[in-house]
């Protein structure tokens, strides 16, 4: 299976890429796509678009658009439910041990990575910013 992931502005600014990557590769994943972006304010309202009538969408999207973020896409078995284990609860606070939020994130809003929800949004997330044939 797939699933899609963000490095997030913060985490990227505060210099975790490396750490992060080593807990991909810790945990079994393997990266079939990897790539450093800085997202358009339009690019993130789209790739939340299913957040538009939350009331942090204005914070989430200028957040997202505020600097250079990596996107993976990130092969394992059953990788979606994996990676969010791996990642830990939206809310750092609220995150185990170990876990890369607990690690890395700072707040809700800037909470270091993300993680597809479902296998059918892992798809559509790597088809946001992935063509078939950048997957290696
Ligand atoms: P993510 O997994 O990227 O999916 C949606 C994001 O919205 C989530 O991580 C959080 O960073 C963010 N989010 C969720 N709830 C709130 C909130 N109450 N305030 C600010 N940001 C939030």
């Amino acid at each position: 299976n797939r699933t899609f992931a963000i490095i997030k502005p913060d985490a990227v600014k505060n210099n975790y890429v490396d750490k992060i990557y080593n807990h991909i590769l810790d945990n079994g994943f393997e990266i079939l796509s990897a790539k450093l972006i800085k997202m358009s304010k339009y690019q993130a309202e789209q790739f939340y678009i299913i957040h538009n009538d939350k009331p942090f969408y204005e914070e989430l999207t200028s957040f997202m658009s505020s600097g250079r973020c990596m996107v993976l896409a990130l092969k394992k078995e059953n990788a979606v439910e994996n990676w969010r284990k791996v990642i830990g609860s939206t809310n750092p606070n609220d995150a185990e041990e170990g876990t890369i939020r607990k690690l890395y994130a700072n707040s809700l809003g800037e909470n270091a990575v993300h993680g597809s929800d479902s296998n059918k949004n892992a798809v559509k997330e790597i088809s946001f910013f992935f063509t078939e044939s950048e997957l290696i």
